[in-house]
This record gives structure tokens, sequence and C-alpha cells, in this order.
């Protein structure tokens, strides 16, 4: 049985409260922590938005919200406890004129009690609220600040919010989310490293011939046009998501699980990516854009069409990299990367190829290679492929199978979503799940360098079909090294 430790009581403030991250994500977390009596009576939940809403409006909204997510489950007794901590305050945040009043009367004065502002908000308000909680006189001691990503567009755009932000909240009370960091299969990657000692011996370029990162969705753009189409799949989902597994798989063991111990070590494998030149930019990444296919059997509309843009555009809804981590440990093993929207399923994984055996005694077609492979989601598992002789007469037959920790089967409980984890770390003081100016902005060099390598050397997103993985020049990043991505079954 878990054991759900209570947290301090808290207020926390959603910006952004009646969007839908507030609805999708934050509200149902919080309920669900509540139901695991984590959350004492006594904290206090905000939501803020412009739209003018009561009280009980909010609640309305929230209950919704929380009764979507829950499905069966739904707990209605509970419900009628919790929705009283609930309170909803009008404001436009942007507005120099606003009134705080609402706001600041809902807010406990006592100077240890964690006050949280998370901001699902667009990112180009942040700065603008951060300095509008710090004039109405609400940063306190205790106050913590959530930032959602993208944190900015590129590096410049990061380093402005960054400062922004920093006028008002001190670094240790700026907790920039990446939700993948929340994921229990994404923290199992650093058990899995750091409470084994069979992995560590192994775990560099002298028995790694390479890695894969794949994060593949089956979905579109699911109403997100308008944001999608201003960042792509490269600044959507490999400078955050992507680079954080490379980070967590590549770094080196953290001396505890501090805060900055572990952070510290991840700025580190940022820094050492190597930069991919103009030149290079064909020959070690992939862009795509999807056109109309098949999804889950069922006809899907292309990027454009989704877009219903006359004009056409240019980005990206498809990535995969050869990216280099340029260190001792990883010398000459390629990290291939790959995300896109609308692929053939929706799967995220780690793959790890060991080097082959020198000396193969087995002869021809046997695969001397052993993998791990971390599922990330879903049937979250994790399989040490290994070979073995095919029972029966008539030769030595040499088959690849798995040693297969599967999740469901090993666990019952059910799997907290990612934010349910970070809000309580948030409340908690506890950082380590949340990335540091230096890592956000060393994500961003990386990528802005892509970026104008793309630019520099005109190259438009490839084609693929719907439901398939992608544009063929994907298969052949792998292909003209020799290796292939590795496919389930
Ligand atoms: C978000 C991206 O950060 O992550 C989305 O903005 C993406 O485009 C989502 O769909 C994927 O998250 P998950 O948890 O569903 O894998």
């Amino acid at each position: 049985m878990a054991k759900f430790v209570p947290v301090d009581p808290f207020d926390i403030v959603i910006f952004g409260g009646t969007g839908d991250l507030s609805k999708r994500k934050l509200l149902p977390a919080l309920f669900h922590r509540w139901l695991d009596g984590q959350i004492p009576p006594n904290s206090t939940i905000i939501g803020s938005a412009r739209s003018e809403l009561a009280d009980a409006g909010y609640r309305r909204l929230a209950r919704e919200a929380c009764e979507a997510a829950s499905g069966k489950d739904w707990d209605a007794k509970e419900w009628a406890k919790f929705e009283k901590i609930i309170y909803y305050a009008a404001i436009d945040a942007t507005d120099p004129g606003a009134d705080w009043g609402p706001l600041r009367k809902r807010l406990k004065t006592e100077a240890e009690r964690p006050r949280v502002f998370y901001l699902a908000t667009s990112p180009h308000l942040y700065v603008d609220i951060c300095r509008a909680v710090g004039k109405a006189g609400l940063a306190c001691e205790a106050s913590r600040v959530v930032l959602e990503k993208p944190i900015g567009t590129d590096l410049e755009s990061a380093r402005a919010i960054n400062d922004g932000v920093g006028e008002v909240f001190t670094e240790r009370q700026v907790f920039r989310i990446d939700h993948y960091l929340g994921k229990e299969t994404v923290q199992n990657l650093m058990v899995l490293r750091f409470a084994n000692t069979l992995f560590e011996p192994l775990w560099s370029h002298n028995f790694i011939d390479h890695v894969q990162i794949t994060v593949a969705e089956n979905l579109g753009l699911e109403g997100r046009a308008d944001y999608y189409d201003r960042s792509g799949a490269l600044r959507d989902m490999v400078q955050n998501h992507l680079l954080q597994l490379l980070c967590l798989t590549a770094m080196e063991p953290p001396n505890n699980l501090g805060d900055d111990e572990i952070r510290t070590e991840k700025i580190k494998v940022l820094n050492a990516l190597g930069e991919i030149s103009p030149e290079q930019v064909k020959k070690q990444t992939v862009r795509g854009q999807y056109t109309a296919g098949l999804s889950g059997g069922k006809p899907a509309k292309g990027y454009l069409e989704e877009l219903s843009s006359a004009t056409g555009s240019k980005t990206e809804t498809f990535v995969a990299v050869k990216a280099e981590v340029k260190n001792w440990r990883w010398a000459g093993v390629p990290f291939y990367l790959r995300t896109g929207k609308r692929m053939s399923s929706r799967h995220s994984d780690i793959v790890i190829q060991f080097k082959a055996a020198p000396h193969n005694i087995f002869g021809q077609g046997v695969d001397s290679v052993n993998r791990l492979v971390i599922r990330l989601q879903p049937d979250e598992a994790v399989r040490l492929f290994v070979q073995i002789k095919e029972p029966g007469p008539g030769g030595l037959r040499v088959k690849s199978l798995p040693l297969n920790l599967s999740y469901a089967e090993s666990f019952t409980l059910r799997y907290p979503d990612a934010y349910e984890r970070l809000l309580m770390d948030i409340v908690r003081g506890n950082l380590s799940l949340f990335m540091r100016r230096e890592e956000v902005e060393a994500a961003w060099r990386w990528v802005d360098c892509l970026i104008e390598s793309w630019e520099t050397s005109g190259y438009e997103p490839e084609a693929y079909a719907a439901g398939t993985d992608g544009p063929l020049a994907a298969a052949m990043l792998l292909d003209r090294d020799g290796r292939s991505w590795w496919k389930e079954g």
C-alpha cells in the first residue's frame, strides 16, 4: 500500500484557472491528492482568470472537469468536502488598475504557509503577472511561482522571462515544470540506473552502441493549432521532454538526491551536446510534416488542412535528430531522438542498444545484441532483451527474448498523473524535478543553433502520411549508420 504523507496547509492561486491545463490536469490532480488524504482541509485553492465568475460558478466548472477526469471512480461525497476549499478571483493580471482585493482576502498571512502562484497561462504573460503579484504585495518569503513550458521561444525570450520573473522571485522560488519529470517511469530511470549495480559498468561508450529515445503521438493538433504552428515539434517536445529524457539517461550519478546535485549533472549533459552546423543538418536531422492519411484506421486530415491555412506552413510536426554527447563517457555513441504527431501509435521508449559480441560463434543471422528497452508509456515496462537457445533438437537456434518487468503485472496501484507528484513537490519546496534557469537556457542554446542551421540550409519539412512513422528520411538517418529504429514485436 502506498503511503501518502500529507503536506502542510497551503494556498495555491491558479492564473489561467478556467483554461485547458487547469481543467484537464491541475484541478483533477489536486482532487486526487485530496482523495488520498495529502491535502489538509485548511488549504485554499483559488482559480483566477479574467472572466467574471462567482465561487459557485468556478466550483461548478471544477466539478465538471474533475468528474470527467475521474470517470466511473467519481466520488461525489468527497467532492462536496473538497469544493469548500475552492474559490475564484476575477483579475486581469495585465491591467495595472486591477483590483487584487478579492484574491488578497483569500490568502492566509502566516509567514511559513506555502503560497503557490501557478501560471497556467500563455508564457508571454509570465513577466506581467509576476510583476503585478509583486506590486500587489502578494509575493512573500514562502511563495513559489510555477512556470509551465514553453519558457520562451528561443534563448533570448527565455532569458527575458527568467529576468522578469527574477525581479520578483528568487531562483529557489521558481518551479519550471516539465511534466515528463513527474511520470513514474521517468523517475524510475534514476532508480534503475543508480539503485542497481548491474548497469553502471556497462553504461558508456565501452559497451553501448547507441541510444534511441522516441516519443510518438498518434494525435494531431487537438485544437491547439495557434500555439503549435508557432512552435513545431522541436520547440514543443525536443527542447524540453526529449532533452530531459536524454539528460536522465546520460548524466553522471549525482552525489545525492538533493535539488542541485541532480540539476547540476543534467546541465553538464546539455552543455556537452554537440552543435549541429548547417553543413551537417541534413545528415543529422529530419524534419517532417504530416499529410492526410489513416490514423487508427480512420481517415485523418493533413496538417495544413487541420490548420485550414491557405498560405501553407513550414512548421514541423516530426523531428528526428542524431545527437552527440561530447564527453568522456559518451564519445562516439549516437543518441537518436525522434518525436512526432499523427504517427502510427502512441508510445514512448528509451532503447539502450549494447554492442554486439566481439566474435560470433553461432553463425550468420544471429543478432548477438542486448537491448534494454524502457517503455515509458503506455504499458509501462522495462525489458532486457537477451539471446537464448530456442528449445528443440537440430542445431543451435538463437532467439532474442525479453526479461520482462511489466508495471501492470508487478504493481496493482493506480499510477498518479505526473502533475499530482509535481504539485505536492512544489508545496513541499522540493526543486529536484524542476528545471533550473541555466538548464532551460542551455537547452534553448542547442535548439536555437539547430533552428538556425535549418534556416541557413533551407531545410523544409518532408511529407509523411498521417498514421506512419515519419518521413522515409527518418529511417535513412539510422540506415546510413547500419542501424534501424527499434520496433516492438
Ligand atoms: C506537451 C506538448 O508538453 O506534451 C503536447 O505540448 C504533447 O504537444 C504532450 O501532446 C505530450 O504529453 P504526454 O504526457 O501525453 O506524453
